[in-house]
Order: C-alpha cells, then structure tokens, then sequence
C-alpha cells in the first residue's frame, strides 16, 4: 500500500536503529516523511535509515541524555533534511533492582535518558515547531509508567514523568499549532525484552486479555496515525497499546 500522508515532513525518531523505534522509522517513512534515525551507535542509525522505504533518510549518532549533542544533532539534521516537523522521543534503557538495592545510578541512567532525553529533545525541536506554527511529538511511555512495577522503580517514574511532560507541552504549545502525545505500550517482543524467562512470559500473558506479547509494528501503526493529519485534533493523550492490560 503506497501512503503519501507525511510526505514533506521530517521525523526525527530517537534510539531508532532497533526495535519499536526502527518500527516507526519504517512506518514513518512509508507514509512519506524523511526520517532522521537517532542512536548512541551512529554506524548503526546510518545502516538502518539505510534500510527505510523511501528516499532521503539519513542516520545520527547522538546520546539523548547530553543537551549539547542534541542541540548541535538537531542542527545538523536540519542542515541536512530541512525542518523538523515530527518528534518521535522514543530512546529508552532499563536498570531494574528492587528498591533497597537500587544504586543511585541505575536510577539517574533511566531518569536521564527517558525522561530528560525527552525533555532534552523537546525543548530543543520547540523554538522551530512554533515559529512555524505546525509540529507534532511523540513520547514512548509504558503502562508501567500508569500502573507501576515492582523491580522497576526508576524506569516506572521515568515513564510516569513522560506523562506529565506530554500533557504540560501539550497544554502549552497547542495554540501554536504544536501538538504532543503519548504511547504507553505494554510488553512488546523486542531486545528489551528478550531476557524475559519462560515462566515470566507464562505470567505476564496471564495479565494480557488479549493472551500475548505485542510486536513493535502494533506500535508504530499508533504512532504513525498519531504523528499524522488524521490526529490534527488530538493532543495531550496517552493511547495504551498492551492487549487490554490498562482499562
Ligand atoms: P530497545 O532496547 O530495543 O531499543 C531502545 C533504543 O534506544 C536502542 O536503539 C538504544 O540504542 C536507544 N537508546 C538507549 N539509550 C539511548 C541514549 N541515551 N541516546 C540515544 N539512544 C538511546 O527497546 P525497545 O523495546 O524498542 O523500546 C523502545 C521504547 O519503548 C523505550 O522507550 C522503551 O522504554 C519503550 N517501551 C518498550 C516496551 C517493550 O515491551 N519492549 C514496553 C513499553 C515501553
């Protein structure tokens, strides 16, 4: 099916060489935009904006947590691509520990990098967005960041804090033409998830009404329809894309 509804927009898709975010850099790029795929690894961004249907994608190294790489990263891109229109804050880790042995810097990693690569990357796509009076952002979140997750203190906080950011940009810029939403997957087949055990898989599917795991393409459908024209009316929501886990 040829799309053509984000033709002349440029994405950028952060932590885009993999999993749900490669998704989306492919969902994206088959509805017409040109994609700037993001990663700590910039050997293997520029490989997989190799890869994306379509021309005129192009990969960047850039470690989302260091304000001064995505200023100088967010130039770069546009020098490159031209404006950019769509924000996809996608880059994510996970250090999970129970709370009492929870070392301060699992902790600050995950903050770091979820929420305020989040933030880091907002703020900096912010000043064009609005002069233009059109944008639109993206943040991946997770229902652990709405229900909470033993073992995962840090990443659920830094999920719920992308929450609180989502609404508040999207309080703030929606009359200039900004909009900003949220994804709250639930568990997705990818390398986070690879290290799942059998018996957790059993458990967790338990928990699914829908009975399994979900893949990254479930995600980057949402994610297209809410980057695009046909969402023109929606900002500040969360969509919960998880088989029914968060009712
Ligand atoms: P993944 O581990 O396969 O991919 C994460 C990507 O983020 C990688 O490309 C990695 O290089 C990049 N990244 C990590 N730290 C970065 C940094 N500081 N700067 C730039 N890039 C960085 O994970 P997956 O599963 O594809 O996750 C994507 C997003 O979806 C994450 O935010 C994750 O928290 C979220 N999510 C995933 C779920 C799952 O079940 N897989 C469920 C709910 C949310």
């Amino acid at each position: 099916m040829s799309r053509t509804e984000l033709h002349g927009q440029v994405a950028i898709v952060t932590g885009g060489s993999r999993g749900i975010g490669l998704a989306i850099s492919v969902a994206l790029a088959e509805a017409g935009a040109a994609v700037a795929v993001l990663g700590r690894n910039g050997e293997r961004a520029v490989e997989a904006a190799g890869t994306l249907p379509g021309e005129g994608h192009a990969g960047f190294a850039c470690d989302v947590a260091n304000p001064d790489a995505v200023k100088a990263t967010l130039s770069a891109i546009e020098d490159d691509l031209g404006p950019v229109t769509i924000l996809v804050n996608n880059a994510g880790i996970t250090r999970d520990n129970i709370l009492l042995r929870m070392k301060d810097e699992e902790f600050d990693e995950v903050i770091a990098t979820n929420l305020k690569g989040a933030f880091n990357f907002t703020r900096a796509v912010t000043r064009g967005m609005m002069k233009r009076r059109t944008g639109s952002i993206l943040n991946i979140s997770s229902v652990v960041g709405l229900q909470g997750n033993a073992g995962q203190a840090n990443y659920a906080a830094s999920k719920a804090g992308l929450v609180g950011l989502t609404k508040s940009v999207a309080k703030e810029l929606a009359s200039r033409g900004v909009r900003c939403n949220a994804i709250a997957p639930g568990f997705i087949h990818t390398d986070m998830t690879e290290d799942l055990g059998e018996s957790q898989v059993e458990r967790l599917q338990q928990l699914i009404p829908m009975g399994s795991l979900g893949e990254p393409e479930d995600v980057a459908g949402v994610a297209r329809f809410l980057v695009g024209p046909e969402a023109r009316y929606i900002t500040g929501q969360v969509l919960a894309v998880d088989g029914g886990m968060v009712m």
